[in-house]
Parts: structure tokens; C-alpha cells; sequence
């Protein structure tokens, strides 16, 4: 064994996105660009030269291919740099919130998740790599700029060349003065999702017959809903499908909406429907939830979640407060005021919620992305999100379709769909976002499409904890009745760009709560695209997806 310092050069574009550095694979296949990356990880977290001495790592991805060649180089890296310990997923694997929890559990001072998350996998599929901090969250915006700056000026970088760490069996390997802990994936995020929940409830509630369908998409979340809902809550074999890990997501895009979770639509929208559907991602961070016909929009879950927190173990003593993402719909505002609870609106992208948990101020958060947590970890989390609902059910008595109806009943219905236009030339999408940002002083006040703007702007924010301020993320649209457009570039894709527009609208009117969303929102895509130009700058007439 010995430590190798091996000359290099710069790539361009290392710069992290919403959730990390994500490329294709065959980008990250070229030599030398996992590790210029890490190397600059390693600088910006210890210093240039200096030694990770007595810290831990943990390390885990979400198997998708190319996620054990570059577990093996991670470890040589880490071993080089001199960390005591590297707490690493048996087969290389641990889910984006089981990094958190072993994190945290473990005291380390940060972890690495390799992982693209939704995006499709295979050889010429997506990679991914993130940094996470010692609370077990999204590295901030501050590390992950200082990290590319790092990337543009880095000469060289350092490796053991020890053989391979043999990842099948749990247990110690050394790998120079670093101890390798091969650990099992799931266990201790297994057990903090045990001390939040009523597992008995639940258990009865499978006992009485409760059908639910839990589609994995043949991802990370397969093995631990398995041991979890299967093993310890006796739902029946079969209820987790798709459940073993593949490199590739069987050629399937693992994005848990209702465009790529279509098979699990179906079978919830079939005669013989179970009582609840329920998905999860790539790396099993992101949920989503069904009723028998029933579809649960994520802001709407996440207010329901919030509504109804202190019938759960885990959140009986109250929530501190909640957060959501700016393109997110209000409706968790409106269950927070009638709480009275402090309620954060924050950028896109879990890292913003970090300082929020770790200063007590939230204890839920949620995304329109199909995205919902908690101050359990520092991720969100998909299993922990299905659970909270089964508890819910199990304790209320109520559907999952009772439950959203309840919410709505009391807050009115905030109707909600995002429209996605993939795969537009960079300089043409950016062109469309420049041409709106122009437009928004004279936009306030005006009338388009037959609509009157009441103002318009680019969501800026400013952290409450730390004062750090993000500007321009994202423009938005309003109307007097607060019904709103939001327009943003995805941070998450890898091949051109995509634009992301979020249509919302709330909806007091009970009698109207059933009108489909992508109807009664047509008055706001009209507005969309007077204001934003979207056919003549994309060239595209419809979305990609609308979810
Ligand atoms: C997308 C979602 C965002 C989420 C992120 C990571 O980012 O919109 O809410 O946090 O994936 O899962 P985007 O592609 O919009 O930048
Ligand atoms: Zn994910």
C-alpha cells in the first residue's frame, strides 16, 4: 500500500446544481473527474494539504451503475487524506435520508452520497455526487460554490493505491491508517424511523385487511420498505414491488410523480384498487401518495402531514413550525396559521431547509417535487413519508382521500400542477427566463391574457439564521387573488435545460374542489404563455410533463 499523488488538470463545469454535481455517467467515466472533484471536496472541507485526522466519512450511493467503481475510489481517496473512520453502505449502498441518519447517528463529520436521484441510470444514464455535513444535510450554498472555484484551479490529487475493498460482508477492513466500516444499509435508518411511529397501529391496521401497493421502482428504497412494511408490519408479500435495487431502474425513470410512476396509477385506479399507493425515487428521499383513485398532490401531503402531526408518536409534543419551497403550493401556510405556527418559504432544494431544523425553528418541510421530511434527519425521505401516512390512517380511521378532503374542506383547495418543457436549448431557455426577468418592472399592475397582475418578481431569500442571501430563484407571477405562476430552470438535469413553470390557484369553492386541476388552472397557462413567451422561445406547444 502506498499514498499516490497524481498530476491533473481542471474540468470545466464542476459546478454543483439544486442537489449536487450531476453528468452522465460517461462524463464521470472520464479519468481523473471523480477524482478532481473529491480532491476538491477534501481541500475546501480540511483545507489545502491538510489531513481529515480523527474525522469519519460516510459513504453510500444509490446503486445505480457506476456507483461501486467510484465507491472503491472514494475509499482510496479517503484513506489518503487520513480519515480515522469510513462508515461505508454494504454493496455500496445506502439510500439519500440513510446517509443522513448514519450521519448523525455516528457523529461523522459529513458523508458523501453518490446518487442522481430521480434522473434514469445505466451506462448511458445519469451520476451524481453530494456532499453532506456533519448534521446530515445538503452541504450549503457557500461550500458547494467554493468547491467548483476549487475544481477550476486544483493540480493534483492524492490516492492509495490499495486493492479494492471487498464490500459484501459487513464488518472492518483497514485501508492504510483508515478504518473501512462495511455496515449494514438500512439499520440505523431503520431505527430512527421506528422511535417516530406507532408500528403496533399500524400492524393492527394490516391486520384488519389495509391494502397498500408500495411501487420502489426497482431502486434503493425496495430492500428497507420491504423489511420495514413486509417484515416488521406484516403487510402481505407482494405489497412492496419493483423492489430490488437495478443499475438501470429496469430502463424505467424512477421519479415517483404520475407520469413515471404510471403503472402504480393504474393499479390504484383499477376496480379493485388497494386502499393506498404509495412510490418512492432513485435514492428513496422523494414519495409519493394514492388513495383508491385517488391521486394526494405533495403540497397538499405536506400539509395534511402538518395538520395532523400530534396524532403521531414521533410529533405529539407539536411542530416548532413548517417550511416549504417557494413552488410549492400555500396550503401548508394555511394549516400553519390556523395552528399558529411559524411557516418559512424557502428556495428550491432541501439544502435551505438545513439551518430551519437545525435551529429548531420547523420541524416539517416539504417540496412541490415530491418531496416531504422532517427533523428526523436532514434529508427528505420517502419511507418516512409513506409511514406517517399509514399512521395516520391507522389512528384517524379515515382514508387517504378522506384525509386531503378534511384539508381541503377546512383551507379550501389550493389547485396545483407543475408543467416541465424538458430538453430545450440552453441559450434558448435562458434566453425566455432573460426576456421575463426584463419585463418584470413594467409587469405589476398590467392586464394579460385577460388577468390582472397585482405584482411580479424573482423570489430572493435571505436566511433567517445565518443572513446568507440567494437572489434570482425564481420568477413569480401574481394575481389579486394570490393565484400565482412561478417560473424557474431546473438545477437537477443534465442534458440542456428545462423549465419548470408551477401554476397554483386556490380554489374556497367547495362545490368546485372536484373540477380537474389542469382545467381549472387553464386561465393561468394562457397567462403563462402571454408572459412568458413559452411556444416561441422553446419552440414546443405543450409540456413534456405536467404533474
Ligand atoms: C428538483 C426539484 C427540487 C428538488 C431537487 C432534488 O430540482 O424541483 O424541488 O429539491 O430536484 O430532488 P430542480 O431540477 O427543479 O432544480
Ligand atoms: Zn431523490
Amino acid at each position: 500500500m502506498g499514498i499516490r499523488t497524481t498530476p491533473t488538470t481542471p474540468f470545466a463545469g464542476q459546478q454543483p446544481g439544486t442537489s449536487g454535481l450531476r453528468k452522465k455517467v460517461t462524463v464521470f467515466q472520464q479519468p481523473g473527474y471523480l477524482e478532481n472533484f473529491v480532491q476538491a471536496l477534501f481541500d475546501v472541507v480540511h483545507g489545502v494539504g491538510q489531513p481529515a485526522t480523527g474525522l469519519t466519512l460516510v459513504l453510500g450511493g444509490d446503486g445505480r451503475f457506476h456507483n461501486r467503481t467510484a465507491i472503491q475510489t472514494i475509499l482510496r481517496m479517503a484513506a489518503a487524506r487520513g480519515y480515522a473512520r469510513v462508515l461505508v453502505g454494504q454493496n455500496s449502498i445506502l439510500s439519500t435520508p440513510a446517509v443522513s441518519a448514519v450521519i448523525r447517528r455516528h457523529s461523522a463529520s459529513g458523508g458523501i452520497v453518490l446518487s442522481a436521484s430521480h434522473n434514469p441510470g445505466g451506462p448511458d444514464g445519469d451520476f451524481g455526487i453530494k456532499y453532506n455535513g456533519t448534521n446530515g444535510g445538503p452541504a450549503p450554498e457557500t461550500l458547494t460554490q467554493a468547491v467548483y472555484e476549487r475544481t477550476q484551479a486544483l493540480g493534483s490529487y492524492t490516492l492509495s493505491d490499495a486493492a479494492d475493498i471487498d464490500l459484501g460482508t459487513q464488518g472492518v477492513q483497514q485501508m492504510e491508517n483508515t478504518r473501512i466500516e462495511v455496515i449494514d444499509s438500512v439499520a440505523d435508518h431503520a431505527a430512527v424511523l421506528r422511535s417516530l411511529f406507532d408500528f403496533d397501529a399500524i400492524r393492527a391496521l394490516f391486520a384488519r385487511g389495509f391494502r397498500l401497493r408500495y411501487d420502489a421502482m426497482w431502486a434503493v428504497g425496495g430492500p428497507s420498505a420491504k423489511a420495514i412494511i413486509e417484515g416488521e408490519l406484516g403487510a402481505p408479500a407482494g405489497t412492496v414491488v419493483h423492489a430490488e435495487p437495478l443499475e438501470d431502474f429496469g430502463g424505467l425513470h424512477p421519479d415517483p410523480n404520475p407520469v413515471y410512476a404510471d403503472d402504480l396509477v393504474a393499479h390504484l385506479m383499477a376496480a379493485d384498487a388497494p386502499d393506498m399507493g404509495a412510490a418512492s425515487d432513485g435514492d428513496a428521499d422523494r414519495n409519493m401518495i394514492l388513495g383508491r383513485g385517488f391521486i394526494v398532490s405533495p403540497s397538499d401531503s405536506l400539509a395534511v402531514l402538518a395538520a395532523h402531526a400530534r396524532k403521531v408518536p414521533g410529533y405529539q409534543g407539536g411542530l416548532a413550525g413548517v417550511a416549504r419551497s417557494m413552488p410549492t403550493s400555500t396550503a401548508v401556510d394555511r394549516v400553519a396559521k390556523a395552528l399558529s405556527l411559524p411557516c418559512y418559504e424557502t428556495p428550491t432544494g432541501w439544502k435551505f431547509f438545513g439551518n430551519l431544523l437545525d435551529a429548531g425553528r420547523i420541524t416539517l418541510c416539504g417540496e412541490e417535487s415530491y418531496g416531504t421530511g422532517s427533523d428526523h434527519v436532514r434529508e427528505k425521505d420517502g419511507l418516512w413519508a409513506v409511514l406517517f401516512w399509514l399512521n395516520l390512517v391507522a389512528v384517524t380511521g379515515q382514508s387517504v382521500e378522506q384525509l386531503v378532503r378534511g384539508l381541503w374542506s377546512e383551507h379550501g383547495r389550493c389547485v396545483y400542477s407543475r408543467h416541465d418543457y424538458d430538453g430545450i436549448a440552453t441559450e434558448r431557455a435562458n434566453a425566455l427566463m432573460a426576456e421575463l426577468r426584463a419585463s418584470l418592472p413594467t409587469l405589476g399592475g398590467t392586464t394579460v391574457a385577460g388577468q390582472a397582475i397585482a405584482w411580479a418578481d424573482d423570489f430572493a431569500y435571505t436566511d433567517p439564521v445565518d443572513g446568507s442571501v440567494s437572489q434570482r430563484q425564481g420568477v413569480r407571477v401574481v394575481l389579486a387573488d394570490s393565484s400565482r405562476v412561478v417560473f424557474r430552470l431546473s438545477g437537477t438535469g443534465t442534458e440542456g435545460a428545462t423549465l419548470r413553470v408551477y401554476l397554483e390557484r386556490h380554489e374556497p369553492d367547495a362545490s368546485r374542489h372536484d373540477v380537474p386541476a389542469q382545467e381549472a388552472l387553464a386561465p393561468l397557462v394562457a397567462l403563462a404563455e402571454a408572459v412568458a413567451r413559452i411556444a416561441h422561445h422553446t419552440g414546443m406547444n405543450a409540456p413534456t410533463v405536467m404533474t
